[in-house]
């Protein structure tokens, strides 16, 4: 046919775009007993962490399950930044709570992902490596559907309501990773914009950076049709920038410039904590399809090898680089990195992150300032030294990078090992 004759089917053509369906304001938390019931469950666990479950958050979520005659169990014991251990110890919790119908999670990225681990291995059996991303684990793809999950986010950061991985530490190989597979996104997304008004300021800096690099990594990824062509079987997640991430990625970084700031100053302004939840969801609609690249990848090792930094406002008092930190503390090096491969999408960036910034001299520096402009107004620590790491550390730094060639691939200028251990020299202190 004279259509087909035109495309060269040598370079891709196809980009594939998801999301879950989605129940937003306040008060929908209370909606989810009649949710769960559309689904026919009749019994379900709900996993969340304990500071969320003293907040009588899962009490709430049980009553509402009640009135429609199901009953359910509350899992508290979700760990803030999960391990394979304490993924583990959730999935061993379910098996020997037994059988259920149906999952909520209810807590930040944390829980969501937890929950996400637990409804794969109870519904698809074996164990967590199986499924885990090559070639830490062994990719196994779930069979079939998985049981209903209904993900009740608590934080206005991930976007994991709305995406298809999950993202764990594997302690002994001291390397964070993740499970993706569509099946993994939630079967309904419940975002009560209320629940994040307990919220502390430095968890709402953090989690709200961690908005602001989804957006602004998958809106600078690679374009789709510049990956080399896949096959129906070979398609994954993140497929690169397209028309339909973009939107959701630019609509994000607006509602960002619109709320960020007053929620972490004034946590009890409902508008600012509604609009950063939409703008959660918004940047997990985008970036969980299209990819995240460089300050992700960093992000990774920056994590994983923390020393003896303990954050503010975690209550674990132990040491950990928070997610939203770590992808953070890189970008604005990151983007100096790769301005020149895409420098319009760089700068529309910028422009609706600050719209009110006055230009710096050099186009390239526009979206870096914007963001250390914002980095400093929200409180987050001041470089990759602020956490504990000093020159000396880079040689270790990088290799962990490099080992996320899933996400490397997905920056519009491909980094060398050199190149990132310039990021990471240059991102020791950031203003
Ligand atoms: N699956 C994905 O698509 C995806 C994307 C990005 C990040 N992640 C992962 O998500 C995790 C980070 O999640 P997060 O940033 O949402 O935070 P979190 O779940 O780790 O929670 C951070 C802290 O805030 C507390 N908290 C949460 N909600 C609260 C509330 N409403 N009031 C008071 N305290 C509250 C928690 O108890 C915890 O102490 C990391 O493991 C990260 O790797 C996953
Ligand atoms: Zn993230």
């Amino acid at each position: 046919m004279a259509e087909t004759d035109d495309v060269d089917l040598s370079e891709e053509t196809i980009f594939t775009w998801g999301a879950p369906p989605l129940k937003f304001g306040a008060g929908a938390v209370d909606e989810i007993g009649f949710e769960m019931a559309q689904h026919g469950a009749t019994r379900v666990l709900i996993l969340t962490d304990p500071t969320i479950g003293s907040l009588g958050i899962p009490a709430r979520i049980a009553e509402s399950l009640t009135r429609y005659g199901i009953t359910s169990e509350v899992y508290d014991g979700c760990h803030v930044e999960p391990t394979d251990d304490s993924m583990n110890a959730a999935v061993a919790f379910a098996r020997e709570h037994g059988p259920w119908e149906g999952f909520i999670a209810v807590g930040g990225g944390s829980s969501i992902d937890t929950a996400k681990a637990v409804d794969l291995i109870i519904t698809d059996g074996g164990e967590l490596m199986d499924y885990v991303n090559q070639p830490i684990g062994a990719a196994r793809a779930p069979r079939g559907r998985l049981k209903p999950l209904i993900a009740v986010p608590t934080t206005a950061g991930t976007g994991s309501e709305s995406t298809a991985m999950c993202v764990l530490d594997v302690l002994s190989m001291k390397v964070k990773t993740g499970i993706s597979h569509w099946r993994l996104r939630p079967t309904l997304a419940v975002i009560d914009p209320l629940l994040s008004l307990t919220l502390p300021p430095e968890v709402t800096a953090a989690a709200g950076m961690d908005i602001v690099c989804h957006a602004l990594e998958s809106y600078t990824a690679r374009y789709y049709t510049s990956f080399d062509r896949r096959t129906a079987e070979q398609r994954v997640t993140y497929c690169g920038s397209n028309p339909v991430s973009d939107l959701w990625c630019e609509k994000s970084l607006s509602l960002i410039a619109q709320s960020f700031r007053t929620a972490v100053h004034d946590g009890s302004d409902v508008e600012a904590r509604s609009t950063m939840m939409l703008a959660a969801t918004f940047a997990g609609m985008g970036f969980g399809n299209a990819g995240v690249h460089i300050p992700h990848a960093n992000a990774y090792p920056i994590a994983g090898m923390v020393k003896d930094y303990v954050p503010a406002g975690y209550p674990e008092h132990e040491p950990m680089v928070p997610h939203g930190q770590a992808v953070s503390l890189t970008a604005p090096e990151a983007f100096r990195f790769s301005f020149a491969s895409a420098p319009e999408r760089h700068l529309r960036a910028a422009a609706l992150l600050a719209p009110n910034q006055d230009p710096p001299n050099h186009q390239s520096e526009q979206l870096p300032s914007a963001l250390i402009d914002l980095m400093r107004d929200v409180g987050i620590p001041n470089g990759i030294g602020a956490v504990g790491y000093t020159e000396d550390d880079i040689s270790d730094l990088v290799p962990g990078t490099m080992k996320q060639q899933r996400l490397l691939a997905t920056c519009p200028r491909t980094p060398s090992e050199e190149d990132i251990a310039d990021i990471f020299a240059k991102s020791i202190q950031n203003w």
